[in-house]
């Protein structure tokens, strides 16, 4: 490893470790807590080991036309950030990144702001933001030798890790709580030639058995425990910082699992302010879902200091976790950037996630948490109307068809559930009719919904 460059840092005590000194589990052995990679010679203002952030804006615009393979990475495209490889040609990249960041005209003038955006996280090679930090970890386990490399998750991070596991030539074990991920991600970890194991417990039993494993056998641990992966998801703060002209945007919204990527975006956005990059960091605010909260528990009980794991339950299946690991890392960038955490029921992901497929927006139900927490956070007026929002989608919505199916033919939400939310759901469902093959029964069926459409 580059240790001259890079170092880990343990959250909780300050203890400072080589990389390859990392016990396997990627937990203190003096605090039991997770580590974050740090750069020593960012520090020294005038070093040479300190990034010249202005030179840096220009050599990254330069590399979008550039045909080297590494500059058509959203991630290693700004490699001089995650200087965390020997060396960079041991890269194992899928072009991640580069995602798409929409304007959101719709749902911006429904909730009366101005600038609404959309960072489209699900539009990475295998349909999640778990692309951007698999291409950084997995080679480090690569770099590092090992033939094993595995993951215990809700379906986003096993298929990201199967495809570049596969990329590599290495082989890869999944473990995923049967029954409760959803078929698309199930398939893309068969696709990829994954061990998979679907084990009889939920998400943080599949992480505590991994856990233990990892102690054992020479298998290299991807979860976002693992402080290289959030190196790779710190990138689209990077990007979204470059799609504003380096002037961030007010807020930025973030779904909230096990707590990985709300702490790499915030890692990202200090680090751009660290050096002279930018000149603040946007408001971060988490949004789980009502039935998996402990991060949104703990703010409204004690100021994000302490969590209650809880027992979770969510459609959303994604963020379907209830002890979320990077708690801790989460909870600072919600207190350092002012943001928030909230949470929010069933029938607000689901009319939320419905409103943005109408602009054209597809994304899975964990990703549309993000706009049923901005509605919360407009309606008690802690975003206001001249505000700039990002919300991040993390996932494709074709990694859960079943969900969106459901939900237009009306048998996804409990009448409990439904009830607050019967005129847009009235409003929104689509759900497929069937005709006659004759061209009068199709013109008949777009009579029938004339007058119905608004
Ligand atoms: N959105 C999607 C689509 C996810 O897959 C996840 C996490 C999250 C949001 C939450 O992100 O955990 O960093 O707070 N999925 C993990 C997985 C747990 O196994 O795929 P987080």
């Amino acid at each position: 490893m580059n240790d001259n460059l890079h170092q880990l840092r343990c959250f909780g005590c300050g203890a400072r470790i080589r990389g390859e000194q990392a016990a396997p589990d990627f937990r203190c052995v003096v605090c039991g807590d997770l580590f974050e990679v740090e750069y020593p010679g960012w520090n020294q203002r005038g070093g040479t080991d300190r990034p010249n952030g202005g030179a840096l804006k220009w050599l990254w615009r330069e590399r979008r036309s550039s045909s080297e393979l590494l500059d058509h990475s959203g991630v290693w495209r700004f490699r001089e950030l995650l200087p965390i490889l020997d060396s960079f040609g041991n890269a194992v990249t899928l072009r991640e990144g580069h995602t798409p960041l929409y304007h959101l005209p719709r749902a911006a003038k429904a909730l009366g702001i101005d600038q609404l955006y959309a960072k489209h996280q699900g539009m990475n090679p295998t349909g999640s933001f778990k692309d951007t930090g698999m291409t950084a970890a997995l080679s480090v386990a690569k770099e590092r030798g090992f033939e094993w490399v595995a993951c215990a998750s809700t379906g986003n991070t096993s298929a990201a890790m199967a495809a570049y596991a596969a990329r590599a030539g290495m082989r890869s074990l999944v473990l995923i709580p049967e029954g409760k991920i959803a078929w698309g991600k199930l398939s893309q970890a068969m696709d990829y030639g994954a061990l998979t194991c679907q084990v009889k417990t939920d998400f943080d039993g599949c992480l505590k058995v991994l856990t233990e494993i990892v102690r054992e056998a020479p298998i290299y641990l991807l979860n976002s425990v693992n402080p290289y992966r959030l190196e790779g998801q710190k990138t689209p703060a990077i990007e979204i910082a470059e799609s504003f002209d380096w002037h961030v945007p007010d807020h930025i919204i973030v779904p909230g699992g096990n707590l990985g990527n709300s702490s790499a975006l915030g890692k990202g956005f200090r680090e751009l302010r660290e050096l002279g990059m930018i000149t603040r960091m946007p408001k971060i605010t988490v949004i789980q879902a009502e039935g998996a909260n402990p991060l949104a528990r703990s703010f409204r009980t004690n100021g994000g200091t302490a969590i209650d794991p809880v027992e979770a339950h969510t459609r959303a299946t994604a963020i379907r976790i209830g002890n979320p690991a990077s708690w801790r890392k989460a909870s600072r960038v919600v207190l350092e950037t002012g943001g928030w955490c909230l949470d929010v029921t069933e029938g607000e992901i689901a009319v939320a996630k419905a409103e943005l497929g109408r602009e054209g927006i597809g994304s899975e139900p964990a990703s549309a948490v993000t706009l049923a927490g901005l509605k919360k956070l407009v309606a008690d007026g802690r975003v206001t109307e001249s505000d700039t929002v990002v919300l991040v989608l993390t996932g494709h919505t074709l990694k859960d068809a079943d969900y969106t199916i459901d939900f237009h033919r009306g048998q996804l939400l409990s009448p409990e559930e439904a009830v607050p939310f019967a005129s847009e759901i009235e409003a929104l469902r689509r759900d497929a009719v069937e005709v006659e093959g004759t061209p009068k029964a199709v013109l008949a069926a777009i009579e029938a919904v004339k007058g119905r459409w608004a």
